[in-house]
């Protein structure tokens, strides 16, 4: 655990986030390859600023690296800033101050069109268009003049573990948890290198919950998938993600395995796990 100071508000929280254990995030979580510590992070976010119009700091000098192959979680009261940093990944939001990098190659000089084809973005709800959920999943390489085979369709269903039947199923028969699937396949039909998860079980029964986290794990497994995901439920973190961040009024305050957030001694973490920290404010 962090030996640094307790903080007593974010105030005082230092700019660099408590780094949790390192040695032991690195020998014990899942690695791609055995050189994947040396690897280019698939995402390098330097030094992101956003200050609203009334001066309040939305982003603070936030730093943060995604290694490939791992689920990053970030949590954080509401307003701490979470959902801007993962519109910062694929340029939904492009920051005036500091640098997003997708292996090592600054995103601003990417086509956006081919940047967002490469990281993909899932949101809360799933906004599917009319018609059956194949043209749902067909969405995407059609707008590339390609068209996907019905193997291709089912695969991508599979993927986003589905049964390939439900390929001909009208989208707005869909249950939420089976569309937020078919949104998923949709995205994967644009072959992602990095998917950025915005509450994407929020609005989900725990059975369709767990059947879209097994999903996203499934993912990182069979295709090293590099994952962020926004989440405010902690238990979720802790089933899913490798590393988690916890942000607070626009700060990293710490990083490491969730198991090490959750024995923290840092009064942030702790105040935000039974839930006191409210609105990026510490109680
Ligand atoms: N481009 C922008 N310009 C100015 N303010 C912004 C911009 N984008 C977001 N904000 C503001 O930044 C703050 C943080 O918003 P954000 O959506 O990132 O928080 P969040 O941590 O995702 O919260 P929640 O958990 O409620 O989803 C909000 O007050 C929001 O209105
Ligand atoms: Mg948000």
């Amino acid at each position: 655990m962090s030996d640094g100071p307790a903080a007593s508000s974010p105030e005082d929280t230092p700019k660099t986030p408590n780094v949790l254990k390192r040695e032991a995030t690195q020998a014990n979580r899942h690695s791609t390859s055995p050189t994947a510590q040396t690897e280019t992070p698939r995402l390098q976010l330097r030094n992101l600023s956003l200050t609203s119009s009334s001066q309040e700091r939305i982003l603070d000098d936030v730093s943060l690296e995604v290694p490939r192959g791992r689920i990053v979680g970030l949590i954080g009261p509401s307003g701490s800033g979470k959902s801007t940093l993962l519109r910062a990944m694929n340029r939904l939001w492009e920051p005036g101050k500091g640098t997003v990098l997708l292996d090592g190659n600054d995103i601003t000089a990417l086509d956006v069109v081919k940047l967002r084809r490469r990281v993909g973005a899932l949101f809360q709800t799933a906004a599917l268009f009319d018609g059956t959920v194949a043209d749902n999943v067909r969405y995407g390489p059609r707008l590339r003049g390609e068209r996907s085979t019905d193997n291709q369709v089912e695969d991508l269903l599979q993927k986003a573990g589905l049964e390939p039947g439900m390929a001909s199923v009208p989208a707005s028969q869909l249950s939420g948890g089976q569309a937020q699937r078919v949104s998923l396949a949709r995205t994967l039909a644009n072959q992602p290198e990095c998917l950025l998860l915005d509450e994407p079980t929020s609005a989900l029964d725990p059975g369709a919950t767990r059947l879209v986290e097994e999903t996203i794990l499934r993912l990182r497994d069979e295709t090293g998938m590099t994952v962020v995901m926004v989440s405010h439920d902690v238990e979720q973190i802790r089933r899913v993600a490798d590393e988690v961040c916890l942000l607070v009024k626009g700060r990293i305050v710490e990083r490491g395995t969730p198991e090490e957030l959750f024995a923290s001694q840092q009064t942030l973490s702790q105040q935000f796990l039974k839930g006191t920290l409210e609105a990026g404010h510490a109680a």
